[in-house]
């Protein structure tokens, strides 16, 4: 029986080489940089190059986390992958990640919750950890968004990018790291909104892929009320107070929503994890992309108290305390 804790032991990420402007945007569709900035506060995105597939993304992420992480891919014995955008409907994403980084134990898995997704994931991998069914744990959000979009919708288009991020976790008991590690979680989902944000296609109903569609200001509403409940309950459950919190990395979908959310937390700006304005909203990876960014800039350090959020299409949304 394995010990009861998840300590996240490392973070990387991958970002695919080409950036699309608001600019390039506004030459494709009725918008402006204006628009797009003051609206979301995105200013650029990531799209993936032709071929490029978001498994080898997630791969290039799970190495980066995997080389800080003093764990070797042969010891990972579960993956965990969040991604809407499969490379395939089957088999799943972290089947062929952990094809190609030759794992040969263990189980491999997609979680499918949209832009919740890492959450979800991240939670599930506490789970297991927590329940003695896996040690090593590859947790990795990675999507192609731009492979699902209507360029010729400027409602969508502008919000999203591609992207993959990783964290290792593994199982800790209390002599390891004491206190350091996932303190509570929270998951929810209410599937009486799925029609706010969807894909309208799928294997089962048109045999097709489809496009991204939103009721943009519907997802808004619900937003900040649904990830500040589960931001308190999650709080309230490890008996942490706000201002005890280092760092807020939440999912980046909008800038207002953010600050919105951090606002009502009484967080200030310089715990905030911003990226929104370079990644665009990469669903599934943009915690983890975050969380790498405030690994580079000297901000995600050790004994640091962080909280991660998300809400996505479903509705699904959920929080994640860890201590670093
Ligand atoms: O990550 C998953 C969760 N997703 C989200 O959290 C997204 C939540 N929603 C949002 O972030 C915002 O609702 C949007 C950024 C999508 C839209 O912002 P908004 O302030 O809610 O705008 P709106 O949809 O109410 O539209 C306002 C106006 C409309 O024109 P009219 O009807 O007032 O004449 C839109 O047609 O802005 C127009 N508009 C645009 N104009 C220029 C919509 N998209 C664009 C655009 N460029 N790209």
């Amino acid at each position: 029986m394995y010990m009861t804790r998840s300590v996240i032991r490392s973070v990387g990420s991958y970002l695919p080489q080409r950036v699309m402007t608001n600019a390039e945007l506004a030459e494709m569709v009725d918008t402006s940089d204006d628009w797009i900035v003051e609206r979301t506060g995105i200013r650029q995105r990531h799209i993936a190059a032709e071929g490029e597939l978001t498994s080898h993304l997630a791969i290039k992420a799970a190495e980066a986390a995997l080389s800080r992480s003093g764990i070797a891919a042969a010891d990972i014995d579960l993956v965990i992958v969040a991604t809407s955008t499969p490379d395939q409907t089957f088999p799943a994403t972290a089947a062929t990640v952990q094809g190609e980084l030759g794992i040969l134990q263990g189980a491999a898995f997609d979680v499918q919750a949209v832009c919740s997704g890492f959450v979800y994931a991240l939670t599930t991998a506490d789970n297991f950890v927590r329940a003695g069914s896996a040690r090593n744990v590859l947790v990795i959000g990675a999507e192609t968004f731009s492979r699902i979009l209507d360029w010729t919708d400027r409602g969508t288009c502008v919000l999203f990018g591609d992207g993959a991020g990783a964290v290792v976790v593994t199982a800790a008991n209390d002599d390891d790291d004491p206190g350091k590690g996932i303190l509570a979680t929270r998951l929810r989902s209410d599937g009486r909104y799925r029609d706010k944000l969807y894909v309208d296609g799928g294997p089962s109903s048109t045999q097709t892929v489809g496009h991204l569609r939103m009721e943009g200001r519907e997802v808004f509403k619900h937003a900040v009320t649904n990830i500040s409940d589960v931001m308190g309950e999650t709080l309230e459950e490890a008996g942490v107070e706000p201002d005890k919190i280092d760092l807020f990395v939440p999912h980046q979908a909008n800038k207002r929503i953010l600050d919105g959310t951090a606002r009502r937390f009484g967080l200030t700006t310089e715990k905030v994890v911003i990226t929104v304005g370079h990644h665009g909203n990469t669903s599934a990876a943009s915690i983890p992309l975050a969380l790498d960014v405030a690994r580079e800039d000297g901000r995600l350090q050790p004994d640091k108290l962080v909280l991660m959020e998300a809400m996505g299409g479903g509705f699904t949304w959920g929080a994640v305390l860890a201590r670093w």
